[in-house]
């Protein structure tokens, strides 16, 4: 199965990349993360044993939807910080043996943008409106759906500032897949296209390693715009592919700047957002002259299920063995319901947008006994790993947040029908007595904490063996150690309720179980060197419990530094 044991692979082949929302991760400032806050934190990462870091967003922009409406892609938000601040940034971070990989929003500017405050002003028919998805009618265009809910399309008189404008009276309508403030672009004008190309080459000139790819499904639309009523969160393959995701199309925009990438030294890489499944269409993103990786969201989305994780897990590395790439594994980000959350819930999978006070409310314990094991399988897996910011410390979602104070676009949009991802964005605790848990020094947060997050502050956990972040540290050294990210991975006979396979690296053979539901025994001749929970030793056997991954090794094998 999958993969091949290589010692000659470039670092993203099999890189921890440890995912930074700038907002709210360390602010030297008021209530919004800074620049300066991530450089400043960079050792803590460092310690952690990440290979990488990736940034979300952090250029001008309103913060309408939280960054990702970028009204200047060559510079960095006030808010945030200074090009300068960033590039002493990349440096701290190159020092330290880091590689940084930024956000690029292609599929649509923020309505700040020149450009299209530009279309505006020239009105219907000009070029400036041809780099958008402008449209004359009286009626709708069609019956596309914003990803953040109400209609895909908004009329340009229908807007806040075309009041006494010169385009009050304009009919036309322009596309947006999100919010109304981030028109899409129009990838089929080849302005668009020699855009983006001098956006990569600025970020590239200034040292980043690589690009996560913002809606990469999403740059080309069926320039026929058929109606489509159906569910456009996760794009599933075959013939009832939407019209707006996942067209044959954007591929060609990939081969591109695979090309404007190898211009440059170094290994500098593509990582796909695309909500595709089955994963064999996501394969298709990361073909050799395309992207390097594409996050497995299926994995994220898989229910906690033995029998539902062995299959994605087994089709996901057969797939992606099949085009020569590694699989990028993840289990959170700012999109979705913390994993200590979502596996506390009474369903699992992909999870709700955002938890209520009003709704189910996860069972803190199990979701964190769950999540800790889940992670641990995730870093057993060959391939790369993404882990996102304060997952570590085992945070929760925020699942209390008073309405007033939430901001996501999706939750007005649905007109408060969905909480949104507000609970998943809230600032990190770094100090315990410090105020805002020492996430600001003005003690500000733009969304507040909750109390509880003093227990799981940074400095309660640092030297505690038995915290979450002590192992997710250990974790993340053994898995360099046994180089498992690199490793070929095959599943070995189990009991329905486990998940059990044996990864062979060049350090030797591993032994990795979850049992997911029940108890298992330890197979004899192995030794426990890792586990996400206690096991319990019966009859001089070791007994695994439900909801727990180990690692063990040859009961005989040696570390060659022993
Ligand atoms: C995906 C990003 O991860 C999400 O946060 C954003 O709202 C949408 N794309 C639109 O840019």
């Amino acid at each position: 199965m999958a993969s091949s044991v290589s010692l000659n692979h470039p670092w993203w082949h099999s890189a921890v990349i440890y995912q930074i929302y700038p907002r709210s991760f360390a602010s030297t400032d008021g209530p919004i993360g800074t620049i300066r806050g991530i450089t400043s934190k960079l050792e803590y990462l460092h310690e952690l044993g990440v290979d990488a870091i990736w940034i979300s967003p952090f250029y001008p922009s309103p913060q309408n939807d939280a960054g990702y409406d970028v009204a200047n892609y060559h510079d960095i938000d006030p808010r945030f910080g200074t090009l300068c601040d960033a590039d002493e940034m990349i440096a701290r971070a190159h020092d330290l043996g880091l590689k940084v990989i930024i956000d690029l929003v292609p599929n649509h500017t923020s309505d700040e943008h020149e450009w299209f405050q530009a279309a505006l002003e020239a009105g219907p028919g000009s070029p400036e409106r041809n780099r958008y998805w402008f449209r004359d009618g009286d009626e709708i265009p069609n019956d596309w759906r914003s990803v953040f809910g109400g209609p895909a399309w908004t009329r340009v008189s229908d807007r806040a500032d075309a009041v006494g404008s010169s385009w009050e009276n304009d009919r036309q309508w322009y596309l947006n897949l999100f919010d109304s403030s981030q028109p899409d672009l129009n990838w089929e004008n080849p302005e668009v296209r020699d855009y983006f190309d001098s956006i990569l080459r600025f970020w590239l000139d200034r040292g980043v390693d690589g690009f996560r790819v913002d809606v990469a499904h999403g740059l080309v639309k069926d320039p026929q715009l058929p109606n489509f009523s159906g569910d456009v969160s996760m794009v599933h393959g075959g013939t009832q592919r939407p019209p707006m995701f996942d067209q044959e199309g954007v591929h060609e925009i990939f081969r591109r700047w695979n090309a404007v990438l190898g211009e440059y030294e170094g290994d500098r890489i593509l990582v796909a957002e695309a909500w595709v499944d089955p994963p064999s269409r996501l394969t298709r993103y990361v073909r050799e002259d395309e992207m390097h990786q594409a996050f497995n969201f299926t994995f994220l989305a898989t229910p906690w299920n033995a029998g539902a994780l062995r299959s994605t897990i087994d089709e996901s590395l057969r797939v992606f063995g099949d085009v020569g790439r590694p699989a990028t594994w993840v289990l959170s980000n700012h999109d979705v319901v913390r994993h200590a959350s979502r596996l506390g819930l009474s369903v699992t999978g992909k999870g709700p947008n955002g938890i209520f006070a009003s709704d189910e409310q996860p069972d803190a314990e199990l979701g964190l006994q769950r999540a800790k094991a889940a992670t641990q399988l995730m870093l057993a897996l060959p391939g790369s790993a993404y882990l996102y910011q304060g997952e570590e410390l085992g945070l929760p979602e925020h699942t209390t947040l008073p309405n007033e104070v939430r901001e996501d676009p999706a939750f007005f949009r649905t007109a408060g029908a969905e909480a949104g991802r507000d609970g998943c964005r809230v600032p990190l605790p770094w100090s315990s007595e410090a105020p805002a848990y020492g996430f600001s020094p003005s003690g500000e947060t733009w969304l507040p904490q909750p109390p509880k997050w003093r227990e799981l502050a940074v400095d309660r956990q640092e030297d505690d063996p038995a915290s979450t972040l002590q192992f997710y540290r250990r974790l993340i050294a053994l898995r360099t150690e046994w180089n498992l990210g690199e490793g070929s991975f095959r599943f070995i006979e189990a009991p329905e309720h486990v998940v059990a396979g044996i990864s062979s690296t060049d350090r030797g053979e591993f032994l990795i179980v979850t049992s997911v539901d029940g108890q298992w025994i330890l197979p004899n001749g192995w030794t426990i060197a890792a586990q996400s929970s206690d096991t319990i030793s019966r009859d001089g056997r070791t007994v695994i419990g439900s909801d727990t991954t180990v690692w063990a090794t040859r009961s005989d094998w040696l570390r060659s530094d022993a």
